[in-house]
């Protein structure tokens, strides 16, 4: 019932709140900062992908919030209490999938899951649900030692959703898995999310995620270089169009006078910059010239991603939606 009470202010405003996090680890060659003042805010309902190049801080800030590393400054805070502090009292609100999760080559899936919900104190009945959330059911009775990655990756999934966890943090969740283990995943995040849940799920890959985040957290050498919605944070610039147009060489000759670069090609005209496209086509209408087709060309999420965590730039933020 604690959950259905709780008011807004009493799970704070984030799902998850990480504010200004320094972990330095001590080598040989002395002190590597791994954490550099990160800063991150997750929505209460939504996937929230937290995403940066190997070597970002990605793990270090998720075992940070689960308990498992002190961070030498900042401060964290998950449904309003801070972390590692007051960890004991929403721990049963918080699923995790930090590193592999060790099951019993020789037990079946169910009896792993039935092992663990006893080892916290969670009735036999919930391991049938949460294998059949994530579309284990036909195969609970298979040993572990068989299961597929991607049938591994499930089940630790699986075992998160046995508390019915309000939050879930999942770390490259979707490493190794072939093309089809990686839709399942995202499938299941979004039915997470779909449920109200939070779910903050980190990559190296934006291609992995980009169908399932709503919004996103960009990391590169342990600060956050952008934040926000995706289409806001890592949304394709207008970077030109491609016009399918009744008379291309006078057409191109039009819109050369307004000063626009424009190159025929077979495909059509290959119009250069962030013209919006309506100025294109009454341009070109008012010269009786009619387009076929136009199609803006923006840069892809990819290749944002990568400007985003190879260039140092100035943080990036959209205007966060209520979610
Ligand atoms: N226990 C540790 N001891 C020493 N250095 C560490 C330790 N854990 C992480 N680091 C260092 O901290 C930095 C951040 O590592 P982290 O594992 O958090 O990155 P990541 O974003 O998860 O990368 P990946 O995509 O490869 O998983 C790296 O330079 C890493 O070598
Ligand atoms: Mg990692």
């Amino acid at each position: 019932m604690r959950g259905v009470t709780m008011s807004e202010s009493g799970t704070g405003q984030w799902a998850i709140e990480v504010d200004g996090l320094v972990k330095s680890f001590g080598g040989r060659q002395g002190d590597r900062l791994a954490l550099d003042g990160l800063t991150m805010r997750v929505p209460h309902r939504g996937v929230h992908g937290f995403l940066g190049p190997n070597g970002a801080g990605k793990s270090t800030t998720i075992r940070g919030l689960v308990g498992l590393v002190r961070a030498n400054a900042g401060t964290m805070r998950i449904l309003g209490r801070p972390v590692p502090q007051q960890l004991p009292e929403i721990i049963g609100q918080v699923g995790a999938i930090v590193e592999r999760p060790r099951f019993f080559n020789e037990f079946d899936g169910r009896k792993n899951l039935r092992l663990l919900a006893a080892s916290i104190g969670q009735p036999a009945h919930r391991v049938d649900a949460v294998l059949e959330h994530v579309g284990l059911t036909e195969r609970a009775r298979d040993p572990y030692a068989h299961y597929s990655l991607g049938m591994r990756q499930r089940l630790a999934v699986a075992a998160t959703l046995l508390k019915d966890p309000q939050v879930l943090i999942f770390d490259e969740p979707t490493n190794g898995l072939d093309p089809s283990g990686i839709r399942e995943m995202r499938q299941t995040m979004r039915a997470l999310a779909d449920q109200g849940r939070a779910v903050l799920v980190s990559s190296h890959l934006i291609g992995e995620l980009e169908q399932v985040v709503d919004s996103v957290t960009v990391i590169r050498a342990g600060r956050a270089v952008a934040e926000g919605p995706l289409a806001e944070v890592l949304g394709g610039r207008l970077s030109g169009s491609w016009v399918r147009v009744t008379d291309p060489d006078r057409a191109a000759a039009v819109l050369r006078k307004h000063g626009w670069a424009v190159a025929v090609r077979p495909r059509g005209l290959e119009v250069t910059g962030d013209l919006p496209p309506v100025a294109i086509t009454r341009q070109l209408a008012a010269h009786d010239l009619w387009v076929e087709e136009l199609h803006p060309i923006r840069t892809s999420l990819e290749e944002r991603f990568l400007e985003l965590t190879s260039t140092p730039e100035p943080f990036v933020t959209g205007p966060w939606r209520s979610v």
